[in-house]
């Protein structure tokens, strides 16, 4: 079924293409806007003239009948979560869909049956929600336990709620000598053949030192297998792109194996090398591997020795489970730093946390403020929530914070989450489950949620990693004009990146232009309504291109309503900070829980915009 739709996507897309590409040859000497180029001869201001042969179509997606069926959905009040989700069908059967869309609303499906089963039961048996599933918790750990010994398979440790930023799992083992290394891998949830979302493999030399010594880092998929594999040492390999400013294999491990290469028939070398590669025979070591915000990365005996990438659908809040392969003798395994729900009936002052109530009756919200996060970063909503959305306008309901949150795979987070978003009433949950390729979904999930849910005046984008002071937008918005405006930190002037190693890549065919229109940063930025209006009836009458960075997306969408509608401004402000924090900041990013607390209390004592760290 899912190889079938991508072959009608792919056709599909082709068509597109085909057409584009003679419309293109036709009308060179013009100029051509992108949207030009994939919707040749449309005029999107005459909606009655008849372009369904350039329009994408609609297809079916497995799983959408069940996510929209209205009888499984929740009645009244606990239907709150899934105001924006009610509206977003269209969206999400569109033939150019995003490349995960059909995976990410099948999952959802499933994921959408357990939680509704379990709400039910929950429902019938009052307070027996513990009974059966494992809580989320913080650390997990196996300390000499007969699984302690893999020799197959194994899974040592069990992940109950997924990976957040900060989590890592350490080891302390032996290499057992009789074979020729181990590894470790972090793997999905799926029954027979999870993913691996992190494959671990350290070869060691052997006996008779036939083997050099490496570490392969990869990824495996049932659909696709292996993916392409990184090697440490890398033998002067011209990649020195860095995951999270980390290295991405030791300078010391490459260098001792060089040396290695060129010396093969001196055995001294050996044991040189052996004493700068971190894993031994016989040698006890403890290895480290956290889950950072770009990848993971690894420490042996405090020392760093490699980081890895997250790849495309293989992200970390998916990690169910370590399992151990090979030689090794595990002492013990620690996984830490694992995300927690709060009990909503220990939370003393769920009042003041809960998101004040908008009456139907009053007039337009100033401003709705639509945060991007996912469902196993309880900590991080909950530190928002004792921070800066305790503004007075927020308070007030002048301005009104919501969650965008896809399903999470997993269990016990969607049913922690439900709980959570009936508790503060500030989630809307998405038809999708939350791979990263999808985010621009939740982007028009905003727009439709500050247009037709929660009318406002203006609308913002925001991270549940960044520190918004929203009585400083609003004084900055005063001055602004209320049509036509993108305000954020804006990029005039900037390229696709074509690096297919670069987080950001982007290929011709996603975008045939050599440069971006205006955009603004993702992690804040600030459309007025009527921008917000043209983005839900573009998607709607399916007359916008999706793309999928969402920040560069907006970006395109309102070069459009330029064209369409009226002039833009374009309204820069650095002091939206887009990678970290500095003094006199309006939005700052990269803030873990406790630097959003520690922002807010400098906020409330010394009244000033002052940076923690
Ligand atoms: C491509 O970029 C140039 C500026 O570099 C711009 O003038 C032109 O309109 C763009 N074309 C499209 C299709 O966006
Ligand atoms: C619109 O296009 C469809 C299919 O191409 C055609 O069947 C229909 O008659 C057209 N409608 C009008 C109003 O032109
Ligand atoms: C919705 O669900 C009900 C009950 O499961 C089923 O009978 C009905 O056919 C479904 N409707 C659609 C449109 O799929
Ligand atoms: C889950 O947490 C609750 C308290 O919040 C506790 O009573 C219960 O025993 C826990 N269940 C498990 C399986 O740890
Ligand atoms: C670990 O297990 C082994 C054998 O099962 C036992 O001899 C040893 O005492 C245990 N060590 C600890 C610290 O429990
Ligand atoms: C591991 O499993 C495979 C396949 O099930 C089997 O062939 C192999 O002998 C097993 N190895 C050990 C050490 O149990
Ligand atoms: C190591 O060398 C010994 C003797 O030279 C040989 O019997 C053995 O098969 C070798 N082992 C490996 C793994 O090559
Ligand atoms: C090879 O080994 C010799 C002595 O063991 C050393 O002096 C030399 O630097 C090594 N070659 C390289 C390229 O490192």
């Amino acid at each position: 079924m899912k190889k079938w739709t991508g072959g009608v996507l792919i056709i599909g897309l082709t068509c597109i293409l085909l057409v584009s590409y003679y419309s293109f040859i036709q009308k060179q000497p013009q100029k051509q806007s992108s949207y030009e180029f994939f919707h040749p001869n449309q005029q999107i201001t005459s909606k009655s003239q008849n372009s369904t042969t350039t329009r994408p179509h609609l297809v079916n997606v497995d799983g959408l009948d069940y996510l929209f069926n209205s009888t499984h959905m929740p009645k009244e009040e606990e239907a709150k979560p899934l105001l924006a989700w009610g509206q977003m069908r269209l969206l999400l059967s569109r033939s150019d869909s995003l490349p995960e869309t059909a995976q990410g609303i099948k999952e959802a499906a499933i994921a959408w049956k357990e939680l509704k089963s379990k709400i039910d039961e929950t429902r019938a048996s009052k307070f027996d929600h513990n009974k059966v599933e494992k809580n989320c918790s913080f650390s997990v750990s196996a300390v000499n336990g007969s699984v302690l010994f893999p020799s197959n398979d194994t899974v040592i440790l069990g992940i109950p709620c997924g990976l957040i930023e900060d989590s890592s799992i350490t080891l302390i083992a032996i290499p057992d000598g009789n074979q020729d290394g181990f590894q470790i891998e972090f793997v999905g949830l799926e029954g027979k053949d999870p993913p691996v979302i992190l494959h671990y493999n350290v070869v060691l030399p052997g006996d008779n030192f036939t083997k050099e010594p490496v570490i392969i880092q990869n990824t495996w998929t049932y659909e696709f297998g292996w993916g392409k594999d990184e090697r440490c040492p890398n033998h002067g390999s011209t990649n020195n792109v860095k995951v999270d400013g980390l290295v991405k294999c030791n300078k010391q491990l490459t260098r001792s194996s060089t040396d290695e290469k060129s010396n093969a028939s001196n055995v001294n070398d050996h044991n040189h090398m052996s004493s700068n590669f971190p894993f031994s025979d016989g040698s006890l070591f403890t290895a480290t591997i956290w889950a950072g915000e770009e990848g993971f990365y690894a420490t042996v005996n405090g020392r760093h020795e490699t980081s890895f990438a997250y790849r495309e659908k293989l992200e970390p809040w998916l990690v169910s489970g370590v399992r151990v392969k090979g030689g090794l003798h595990i002492i013990s395994a620690l996984a830490t730093g694992l995300p927690v729900s709060e009990d909503v009936d220990m939370v003393m002052d769920v009042e003041d946390l809960k998101a004040p109530l908008i009456p139907k009756t009053s007039k337009r919200l100033l401003l709705l403020i639509g945060v991007f996060s996912s469902g196993n970063n309880f900590k991080r909503r909950m530190a928002l929530r004792r921070s800066w959305m305790q503004y007075e306008a927020v308070r007030s309901g002048v301005v009104a914070v919501r969650f965008f949150i896809g399903l999470h795979k997993n269990k016990q987070v969607n049913f922690e989450l439900w709980r959570e978003a009936q508790a503060y009433q500030d989630i809307q949950l998405m038809p999708f489950v939350d791979y990263y390729s999808l985010l621009t979904l939740k982007t028009i999930a905003i727009c439709i949620m500050g247009t037709k849910i929660l009318p406002a005046k203006y609308v913002m984008k925001t991270d549940d990693d960044a520190f918004v002071r929203v009585d400083e937008i609003l004084a900055s918005l005063k001055t602004k004009t209320s049509d036509g405006l993108l305000y954020g930190l804006v990029s005039l002037d900037s390229k696709p990146q074509r690096d297919k190693d670069n987080k950001w890549y982007i290929s011709t065919e996603e975008w045939p232009n050599d440069s971006y229109p205006p955009w603004a940063h993702s992690p804040g930025y600030v459309i007025s309504r009527d921008i917000a209006k043209f983005i839900v009836r573009g998607h709607q009458e399916r007359n916008l291109k999706l793309f999928k960075l969402e920040d560069v997306a907006v970006g395109i969408w309102i070069k459009q309503f330029k064209k369409q509608i009226r002039q833009v401004q374009y309204i820069n402000d650095d002091r939206f900070c887009n990678s970290g924090c500095e003094p006199n900041y309006i939005l700052a990013h990269y803030q873990n829980p406790r630097m959003i607390l520690c922002l807010w209390e400098k906020m409330q004592k010394e009244h000033k915009p002052d940076c923690c760290d």
